[in-house]
Parts: C-alpha cells; structure tokens; sequence
C-alpha cells in the first residue's frame, strides 16, 4: 500500500518493481509528475516521500511501501486555488517551458516544510539537482523566497 496525494492505493505484487515516476504517470494518470532523463539527474520526477523531496525513477514501488507521497497534483487547496509556490512561480516568471516547474516545486516545497526564511544560497542549494534549461534560476529562487513570505508572514 501507497498513499498519493492522500488516497490510499494496493500494489499488485506483480508490479513491485516498476519505478514510482511511471507508476504515477501510468497508472494513477498523474501526468504533473515529468520524467526528463530518467537516471536520477535532472530533478524533473521530483516528488516528496514522507516530506523528503525524492527522485521518482530511482524508486521502484516496493521502496516505497506504506510511505506517503505529494506529488504535484497534491499540493493546491481543493478549491481549485494555486499553492502560493505556484502562485509566485508564475508571478515571478520562473516558468518558460515548464518541463522542470513540478519538481522545482517540489523540491523547493521540502525545504520550506523544513526551513520558513532560507537564504538565497540556502535555496540555491536545496535546488541544486533540479535542472531548468530555461529560466537561469534568478527567478525561481525569486519565487521560493516570496512564497515563504506567503506561506509563513510572521517568521
Ligand atoms: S527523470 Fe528522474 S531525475 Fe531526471
Ligand atoms: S522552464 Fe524549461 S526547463 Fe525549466
């Protein structure tokens, strides 16, 4: 048993070792999640595993037993409304194509689970395995650090 975007899911045994990133993309249609180079380099099947930011194609099911994952889907309120992650990449312009944006948020979603006011080398270094061939960064560390003031205003 998994849990994605807290609904619980069965794992066939015959499955157990087919890599989280296609699971979620195959199997739950969860498409949000991108696979880029699918040996653990780019950080673009970034989701989060029991609040640890972690490569999805260098897990495979049976890794992840009982374990609770967040994966871009999961993060907005139900209403439909934007995390303030996504609210301030857009508003900053850390978004060209968009291929790298799910795991940037994710990965920048862990650090600020952990710490409310990182510094700009701070995200720069929770970021360092996600490549984006678009934006030179500047943007996005622009975005992490507003919505921190966002999601925390009182730190
Ligand atoms: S697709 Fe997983 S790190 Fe590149
Ligand atoms: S926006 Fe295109 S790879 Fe980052």
């Amino acid at each position: 048993m998994i849990i994605v975007n807290t609904k619980k899911y069965e794992i066939p045994e015959n499955i157990h070792n087919k890599k989280l990133s296609e699971y979620i993309r195959e199997d739950l249609g969860l498409t949000g999640t991108k696979i880029g180079c699918d040996i653990g380099v780019c950080g673009s099947c970034t989701v989060l595993v029991n609040g640890e930011a972690r490569r999805s194609c260098k897990l495979v099911l049976s890794d992840v037993e009982g374990c609770e994952i967040i994966t871009i889907e999961g993060i907005s309120p139900q209403d439909g409304s934007l995390h303030p992650l996504q609210q301030a990449f857009m508003d900053a312009g850390a978004i060209q194509c968009g291929f790298c944006t799910p795991g940037m948020v994710l990965s920048a979603l862990a650090l600020l689970l952990k710490n409310h006011r990182p510094s700009r080398a701070e995200i720069r270094q929770a970021l360092k395995g996600n490549l984006c061939r678009c934006t030179g960064y500047q943007q996005i560390v622009d975005a992490v650090e507003t919505a921190a003031k966002t999601m925390y205003p009182n730190q």
